[in-house]
Order: C-alpha cells, then sequence, then structure tokens
C-alpha cells in the first residue's frame, strides 16, 4: 500500500519551515526559510518582526515544499502544524495556514508538541539498522535550543535539562565574536572549533589558562552564558591586543569546558535515571553543534567508559539532519502515529504558547 504521506508546518520561533515526509520514512523536501539576521540587532527573537517575516515567508515554503517533493496538495494525506509551545503569534502562521488548507481540501490535522517532535526526530533521522530503542536519550545543542530529553514511548516525554541561560551555540557565536575570530562559509561555531586545532609555530608556547568549571554541578541543569563571561574575564585580565596564543588558548579552554559540561550532566542523567530503573541504551546527539568533532569524540569517549558491559550507542545524524535543527520535517514526522491511528485533531483546535511537555 501508499505510505501515508504529511505536509507539516513550523513556525514557533524564527525560522519558517515547511516539509512533506511519508510513513515509510521518507523526507520528501524540508524547506527551511532563516530569518537570523533579521533578529541579530535586538540580540534574541523580535516577536513582531518574526510574526511578520513568517507571514511573508511562508506561502513561498509551501509551495516550495510541494515542488520539491514532486506532489500536488490533493495527494497529501494529512496536514500536520506545531501547536506549541512557542511565541503565540508565530505559532498561528503555522496553525492557521495548516488549519485553513486542511478544512478546504477535507484533509485529517493534527497539532504537534515541538519538543515531542524534537524528541521523536531520531526515529526519523538514524538509519533503520541501528534504530534507537525506547528509552533513548536525545542531546539536541544548537543555536536555539541546549536541550536533554528522554523519550520513553511514542507518547511519553520528558525535558530532563534545560539551559538556565544562553544556549550553547549561541555561546560559541559570542565567544567567537569576543576572540576576533572571522566567520568563514560554515558559520561563528565551526570557525571556532576550527581555530581550536591551529598550531603555534615557533618558540612561543600557548598560555596556561585555570580550566573553566562545570556550573552547578550537583544538578542537570545545563549553564553556558557561565562560560561566556569565564572567557570575557580572562580577556579583561590580559594585555590588549591579545596575542594569537591567547586567542587560542582561551578558545580551547572554552571548548574543553563546554565538551566537559556536557559530558558532566549526561553521565549525571543517566545515573539518576539509573536510579529509577530507567536503562538506557542509546543516546542521540543533534543539533548545529554537533557536527563539532571535538565535542563528538569527547562525549564517545565518556558513553564508551559509562558502562563497559552494557555499551550505550551513540548516534550522530548525518550533518544534513544535524543542522536546521528546528524544521518541519520532524513536526510531519511527531503527527504520523496519530494520523495511522485515525487520532486527528478538529479544524478549531488551538494553539497552546505554554505546553508543558
Ligand atoms: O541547529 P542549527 O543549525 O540552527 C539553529 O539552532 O538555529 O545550529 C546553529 C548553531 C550556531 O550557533 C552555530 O555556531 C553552531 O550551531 N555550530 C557549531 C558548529 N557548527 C555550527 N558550534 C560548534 N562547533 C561547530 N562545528
Ligand atoms: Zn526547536
Amino acid at each position: 500500500t501508499r505510505p501515508f504521506t504529511v505536509l507539516g508546518f513550523e513556525s514557533s520561533a524564527d525560522d519558517t519551515c515547511a516539509a512533506v515526509v511519508t510513513s515509510s520514512r521518507q523526507i520528501l523536501s524540508n524547506v527551511v526559510v532563516k530569518q537570523h539576521s533579521l533578529h541579530e540587532e535586538f540580540g534574541g527573537i523580535h516577536p513582531s518582526v518574526a510574526i511578520e517575516a513568517h507571514q511573508r515567508n511562508m506561502p513561498g515554503a509551501v509551495r516550495m515544499a510541494l515542488e520539491q517533493a514532486h506532489i500536488s496538495i490533493h495527494d497529501i494525506d494529512g496536514i500536520a502544524f506545531t501547536r506549541g509551545p512557542g511565541i503565540g503569534g508565530c505559532l498561528s502562521v503555522s496553525s492557521n495556514a495548516a488549519k485553513s488548507l486542511a478544512a478546504a481540501l477535507n484533509k485529517p490535522l493534527v497539532g504537534v508538541h515541538h519538543m515531542q517532535a524534537h524528541a521523536l526526530t531520531p526515529l526519523l533521522t538514524t538509519p533503520i539498522a541501528d534504530l534507537p530503542q525506547f528509552p533513548f536519550l536525545t542531546l539536541l545543542i544548537s543555536g536555539g535550543h541546549t536541550l536533554l530529553l528522554l523519550a520513553s514511548s511514542l507518547t511519553s516525554f520528558r525535558i530532563l535539562a534545560t539551559t538556565a541561560d544562553a544556549s550553547i551555540g549561541r555561546a560559541f557565536d559570542k565567544v567567537a565574536r569576543a576572540l576576533g575570530l572571522s566567520w568563514g562559509t560554515r558559520g561563528p561555531g565551526a570557525a571556532l572549533e576550527e581555530f581550536c586545532r591551529m598550531n603555534i609555530e615557533g618558540p612561543e608556547r600557548l598560555p596556561d589558562i585555570q580550566p573553566f568549571s562545570v556550573p552547578m554541578p550537583g544538578k542537570l541543569a545545563f549553564s553556558f552564558a557561565s562560560l561566556q563571561s569565564s572567557v570575557d574575564r580572562n580577556i579583561s585580565l590580559m594585555q590588549e591586543p591579545l596575542s594569537t596564543s591567547h586567542r587560542i588558548a582561551l578558545a580551547r579552554a572554552f571548548q574543553t569546558a563546554a565538551a566537559r559540561q556536557l559530558c558532566a550532566k549526561l553521565t549525571l542523567a543517566l545515573q539518576k535515571l539509573e536510579l529509577r530503573d530507567v536503562k538506557v541504551r542509546d543516546v542521540v546527539v543533534s543539533g548545529g553543534v554537533a557536527s563539532n568533532a571535538f565535542l563528538r569524540a569527547r562525549l564517545r569517549e565518556t558513553l564508551d567508559g559509562y558502562n563497559p558491559d552494557e555499551r550505550i550507542s551513540l548516534h550522530f545524524p548525518p550533518p544534513e539532519l544535524c543542522t536546521d535543527t528546528d524544521n518541519a520535517a520532524m513536526i510531519a514526522w511527531s503527527s504520523m502515529h496519530r494520523f495511522l491511528a485515525g487520532d486527528y485533531d478538529d479544524y478549531t483546535v488551538e494553539l497552546r504558547a505554554k505546553w508543558s511537555i
């Protein structure tokens, strides 16, 4: 039989997204229109600017998603959208588009929880041969999120940890800026990673920098603003202009501390879960920051050392599915089990800007 085909919408924050995904795990299209640059001057997402951009970009995104999937809207079986959580006005752009389209075409509709979609994404992005088994952990590290999620089944999830302040991606971006790195083509985070690999030639030695400690060591919550301020404090103590060796040493201190924090919190989460008899077999690490090879290697060492008798598998989705963390493919995918079960939402379904998982 023909797979079930879903058109998904997402606009909970600053990306305008539309995608077509099938029940046989095919991503037929995945369109993400970024508006990051519009918000840079505000130092965060400016709601009315974001809403306007979503309204401007959504029609084109949907058109493109259908064209790239080579599918007519009449061959779409169901329509999914992000019901929450997120910025109310931003959510309403997807919601209105999805509801009106579904009603006009008389197609079933499903509203999806954004965080549940993140938690279920590994079932879409991991090769079928080593699909994660419930319960599994997702460590989502990007510009928008720093999250540790537990998925126990298709319908039960927990957010184990989130960041108390800045996201890990924004911290990489800010430290790259503070160290005056040129961003290259792959962006500030990747530029910082590359800079850490630079070797100093000649007699100059890298200065010693006191390692930055793991913030809130007994807690699962992340904090990356604290690492940023450690870098800033070190810069203010050094003589300007900073020498290249000082900048490399600081970049490495930051990246090492970021890795140590991720590893420490992940280990703590596994221990806490074990105390409650929850045995995690798979950990999936995704998000733009997950493309960092240094972080990957440290996470691998940590998990390999965690319990050598019962290895936990570590998965990194392919790079093209690691970046564009917020996308509509995950929304379409997370709606699938409900469509297949005939569990639809009414066309009057309301948004949930605040929605616990
Ligand atoms: O998931 P993503 O592409 O999009 C959003 O979150 O919007 O993540 C982007 C973030 C940026 O902060 C970027 O600097 C960071 O991921 N990033 C990296 C690396 N590549 C991208 N951070 C550290 N190391 C990298 N290699
Ligand atoms: Zn997200």
